[in-house]
């Protein structure tokens, strides 16, 4: 990855592929935490839809909004202007039509993203080779799609039958051919995920699909310990900044209570 304050590229991330060298991606959804990710040299920032629960407190991505993306995705391009953004595509952004999705990714590179994530295999190869050729860089996502997650009847790993593996590496080499510069492979076995990796020139990025991906996305949440909700199998929390504000709140508003802020320090004279 660039050391110089240069910009990360799709170039790189192809690069770091060739080399064996893995590579971290985490969402971010606004300009403090984009900073906090950019001094961190965390390379890629995908400002996921999984905002949605985590912004917005819906119960799902699905009622995420392109407007709403835009909204996340510009602040996070303000807070992070030299690493590789790329912007999730909402679920109703790209199925209606291939000219509402083309004018939705390009909204996304205006907004300062690098790239868009979209979500499927089938027919969404066609859409990720338009969206290439129309110089949008594309991440594809196969395995568990949030955005699927009536189709598939749950929140539940996927590729477990042969079948179902089958067609996972086979959308996988497709959207390789279409174009795409890497695939998240999410919620899948990590016998798969090994298979997929090896099969393809371009970076894997795992979510729930063991350590033999080429790279590894976390919500910035679990990784930080911001929530209090249970996590997951595959989330590692590398802090408990969730439990931290708690008790800096619950020590302010004692200290308010008690007359004990401001003190004399903390106020003009
Ligand atoms: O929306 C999101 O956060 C994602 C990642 C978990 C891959 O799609």
């Amino acid at each position: 990855m660039p050391a110089n304050g240069r910009a990360v590229s799709i170039h790189d991330l192809a690069e770091c592929k060739r080399h064996g060298r893995r590579f971290a991606v985490v969402t971010a959804y606004d300009y403090t935490t984009a900073r906090i990710l950019d001094a961190a040299a965390i390379p890629v920032l995908l400002v996921g839809d999984s905002l949605g629960m985590l912004m917005l407190g819906y119960p799902s991505t699905l009622p995420v909004s392109m407007e709403e993306m835009l909204h996340h995705a510009r602040a996070v391009a303000r807070g992070a202007p030299t690493r590789l953004l790329v912007g999730d595509m909402p679920f109703d952004a790209y199925h209606a039509s291939d000219a509402e999705a083309v004018h939705n990714a390009a909204a996304f590179l205006k907004a300062g993203m690098n790239a868009v994530k979209v979500e499927g295999g089938g027919r969404i190869v066609a859409l990720v080779r338009l969206l290439v050729e129309r110089g949008i860089p594309v991440m594809g996502h196969l395995g568990l799609t949030p955005q699927f997650v009536n189709a598939l009847g749950g929140m539940r790993v996927q590729g477990r039958s042969g079948e179902d593996r089958r067609r996972i590496l086979d959308d996988a080499l497709a959207l390789q051919d279409a174009g795409a510069f890497s695939l998240v492979l999410e919620g899948v076995p990590r016998d798969l995920a090994a298979e997929v990796t090896a099969a393809l020139r371009i970076p894997t990025i795992g979510i729930g699909a063991g350590p033999d991906c080429d790279a590894q996305v976390l919500v910035v949440h679990d990784l930080l310990g911001l929530t209090q909700d249970p996590m997951p199998k595959f989330v590692r929390s590398y802090g408990s900044l969730g439990d931290q504000a708690k008790e800096a709140l619950t020590a302010f508003a004692t200290d308010v209570a008690a007359g004990s802020f401001p003190d004399d320090a903390h106020s003009y004279h």
